[in-house]
């Protein structure tokens, strides 16, 4: 494991005591609920056969395997992740499913010189942690070549994540709410499209570009309605929130009943689907 140490310190200690372990263990729901996004990110991204491609905060590794796909035998993705738990899980995947054109390093994508040249930097909801994001992005344009492409999908604001948002308001009715800094990293850090725009500028990036995605998600991958509370229970504001305020288990079942009945109406033949809302963010290197 990296050294707890550096801008990121934080996000480190966080990505491998904490969330890791909860997203390696929640892996195959999380993975369903988002792959849809990460997808159109990908499509966005015009990926060729041969190309090199950089995963940044690439987690668990599935969108590093599914671009290995993309770019075929004579290309290579280079997946980037401060957690280990995460990577463990990354290499072993690669490794079942015998893929041979991808690499995993273990590195704050912030901070570490990475082995370019890549002809894309690409990540799903991974680039919204760095303490110093400006830092970071030229950073990550040290590493692409001239006219290599940037594509990544990002969270908007909480208010527009109904997915998110009930579970916060519920969970509020019950404890005090964490209100961070919009721009503190975190899943929201990355919803202020005039802020993002400026810091990819800033950091050496071109024709920045916000597209707008509104989707249905199927929330814990299509589960149960209570596999769906447990797993808003263990994820997300709530999840949070609970943390933050040491509750103990009468106040967790508490917002428990309470999240069942406001996630209920959302219950049908194919699972809970709630809205979600991401930008799909794309940009160029001159
Ligand atoms: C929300 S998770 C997304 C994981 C993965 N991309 C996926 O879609 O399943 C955010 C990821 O960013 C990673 N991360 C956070 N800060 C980072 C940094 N400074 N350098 C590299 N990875 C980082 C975390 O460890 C975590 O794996």
């Amino acid at each position: 494991m990296i050294e707890v140490a550096g801008p990121n310190a934080d996000q480190i200690h966080y990505w491998n005591e904490v969330a890791g372990p909860k997203w390696v263990a929640l892996h195959d729901i999380i993975s369903a609920q988002i792959r849809p996004l990460g997808a159109l990110a990908m499509d966005r991204a015009g990926i060729a056969a041969g190309e090199r491609v950089l995963d940044v905060g690439c987690g668990s590794g599935e969108t590093t395997l599914e671009l290995g796909r993309r770019v075929g035998p004579g290309g290579s993705v280079v997946g980037v992740d401060i957690s280990l738990p995460m990577l463990e899980r990354a290499r072993a995947a690669a490794q079942a499913a015998g893929a041979a054109n991808v690499a995993f390093e273990n590195a704050d994508a912030q901070t570490t010189a990475l082995p370019g040249p890549f002809d894309l930097l690409y990540s799903r909801f991974g680039v919204m942690f760095f303490a110093e994001p400006e830092a970071a992005f030229a950073n990550l344009r040290g590493a692409l070549r001239s006219g290599a492409r940037l594509a990544f999908v990002c969270w908007r604001s909480i208010q527009e994540n109904p997915w998110l948002l009930v579970p916060a308001m519920t969970a509020a009715r019950h404890l005090p709410m964490p209100q961070p800094d919009p721009h503190a990293p975190g899943p929201f850090a990355f919803a202020d499209a005039a802020r993002v725009r400026d810091i990819l500028s800033r950091a050496g990036f071109a024709r920045v570009q916000h597209e707008p995605v509104d989707r249905e998600l199927s929330v814990a991958g299509g589960g149960s309605l209570d596999e769906t509370v447990d797993f808003l229970l263990q994820m997300g504001p709530a999840s949070a929130a609970l943390r933050q305020a040491q509750a103990g288990p009468e106040l967790v079942e508490r917002v428990r009943a309470d999240l069942r009945e406001a996630i209920a109406p959302f219950d049908g033949p194919e699972g809970v689907r709630m809205g979600g809302a991401v930008w799909i963010v794309t940009a160029a290197v001159d």
